[in-house]
């Protein structure tokens, strides 16, 4: 027995030691520096094995590095590289996007809540976005900010008679607020009480992080053929739940028990008009319960977890520089008394306010890389590297947003970045929402939901921003970047 087991793993240590050998020839043949660390797993023996976020595993490759274009990774047997120049980026997000119009994981079939616009790719993709897409006009959130407007008020009073909120677990708070706000703008949930609401609990399970989580992310990432094997599912968890609560919503609005939204309003009208085609490619989309319930899905995630992380975010940088503080909330307080009250309109004259919002975006992205697989062989332009159809591409925003090339002193909080004087000098390397024909769908959304928030906590509370003893700085997320090591007290203003 012990001499085969003894066999099994020499031939499965020679196995490793041959892929490792490939994947660091395959890149030093085009000219490429390799990760050494671990040439077979490449990230994610790390990620595995330590307390680190994705983003930091990639960062410690982009800052030993320096001044390289790309760096190959190991991911067994497929080849994957860490895109750093902003010129590469460019040419993948946008210049020869046909050629990387895929994302990546692939969702493996059954994974109902997984079938979104996010995971899509291809002629469904296209198909799937471009019947999304109307949903985040400009005329669409100038109807629908009133009620983030109202939720934003119903939140400070919710704080006001729960003054044990108002301090620690910040994020927590800012959770609450978007999950109430989302679920009120775009499924037409009402307010009332939903400050605590089985959606929020849903939410925050589909991005739990723990060791499952992880593991399940790892093999997704690792490789298609396996994760296929073991049919990696994400939200399988969630489905019984979302997939029911959005048929209900269906069947009420078909008999007009509850007012029409916007969700439900473009949902019925795809229903209504049969399978969706696409003239260009010729694809076709059944406009299914489940199809439609997964693209809902998605909104409702996105619209908890990283819009709470920017909220979140621009509180603590608030909470740490009074200066700036202030003079937000004298612009807030002034435009708020010229008017009278808040609209979509009025938002945009808050100049300062969009500054803030922008450069916490940059210091505490909530996203801190991109994905994306070639479909088509390609070559970037700085290096003349050349990439293969089937290669998987990382893209940073964390590290182009905190390297001092473009962003001097980096680390420092400092909204005049985004004046208009000095816009547009970064625009190359800021990317938040990512950019070109995948860029966030909801990003306007996204920014008007969390300005909402904050315009609204700052005219009624002061910020103060606390460390928390003993943490790590960040926390072990997947794609998420999250700093743990503030949270937040909010403290009455005297009106
Ligand atoms: C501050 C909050 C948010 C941030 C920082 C964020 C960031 C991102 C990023 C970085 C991507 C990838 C873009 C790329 O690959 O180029 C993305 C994609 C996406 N986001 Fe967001 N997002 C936010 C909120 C939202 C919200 C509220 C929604 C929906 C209501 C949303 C819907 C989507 C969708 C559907 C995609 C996939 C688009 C596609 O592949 O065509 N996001 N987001």
């Amino acid at each position: 027995m012990y001499p085969i087991i003894l066999l099994c793993v020499v031939v499965a240590l020679i196995f490793l030691y041959l892929i490792g050998r490939y994947n660091k020839n395959y890149w030093r043949k085009r000219g490429v520096a390799f990760y050494d660390k671990n040439k077979v797993f490449g990230l994610f023996w790390d990620f595995l094995t330590t307390e680190k976020a994705m983003f930091e595993i990639l960062s410690e490759i982009y800052k030993s590095n320096e001044n390289a274009p790309a760096v190959g990774i190991g991911s067994l047997m497929t080849p994957s590289l860490y895109v750093m120049d902003p010129q590469n980026v460019h040419h993948v997000m946008q210049t020869d996007f046909q050629s990387f119009t895929y994302r990546g994981p692939i969702i493996n079939e059954g994974d109902l809540l997984g079938d979104n616009v996010l995971f899509m790719n291809g002629p469904r993709w296209k198909l799937m976005r471009q019947k999304l897409t109307p949903f985040f006009t400009a005329a669409k959130l100038r109807n629908m900010y009133y009620i983030l407007d109202r939720t934003a008020q119903d939140f400070v009073e919710h704080l006001k008679q729960n003054p044990q909120k108002l301090k620690g677990n910040g994020f927590d708070r800012a959770n609450e607020f978007c999950a109430a706000a989302i679920a009120a703008a775009v499924f037409g949930i009402g307010t009332d009480s939903s400050f605590v609401s089985p959606f929020l609990k849903m939410a925050r399970d589909a991005f739990t992080l723990n060791w499952v989580t992880h593991l399940r992310y790892t093999v997704a990432h690792l490789s298609d053929s396996i994760s296929k094997a073991v049919g990696v599912k994400f939200f399988k968890e969630q489905e019984p739940f979302f997939i029911g609560v959005v048929k209900q919503m269906f069947r009420a609005a078909e008999k007009d028990e509850i007012k029409k939204h916007y969700f439900t309003d473009i949902c019925l009208s795809l229903r209504k008009a049969g399978v969706m085609k696409d003239l260009e490619t010729g694809e076709e989309l059944e406009p299914t319960d489940e199809l439609l319930a997964a693209q809902g899905f998605f909104f409702y995630v996105a619209g908890v977890e990283p819009t709470a992380s920017a909220l979140f975010g621009a509180l603590t940088e608030l909470g740490k520089h009074p200066e700036i503080q202030a003079k937000l909330q004298k612009e807030v307080d002034e435009t708020v008394e010229k008017h009278g009250k808040v609209t979509y309109e009025i938002i945009s004259e808050m100049k300062y306010l969009d500054q803030v919002l922008n450069e916490t975006l940059r210091i505490q992205t909530p996203v801190g890389f991109i994905n994306r697989i070639c479909t088509r062989d390609s070559v970037l332009p700085i290096g003349n590297i050349e990439v293969s159809k089937g290669t998987k591409l990382y893209i940073p925003i964390f590290d182009l947003h905190f390297d001092p090339k473009y962003f001097p002193e980096p680390e420092k909080f400092d909204p005049e970045r985004f004046s208009p004087e000095n816009k547009g000098s970064s625009d190359m390397a800021y990317m938040p929402f990512g950019k070109g024909g995948r860029v966030c769908i909801g990003m306007r959304y996204a920014r008007l939901q969390v300005l909402a928030g904050l315009l609204h906590l700052l005219r009624h509370f002061d910020v103060l921003t606390h460390r928390v003893p003993g943490s790590r700085k960040y926390a072990k997320g997947q794609f998420q970047m999250r700093r743990v090591d503030n949270d937040i007290e909010l403290i009455p203003r005297q009106m």
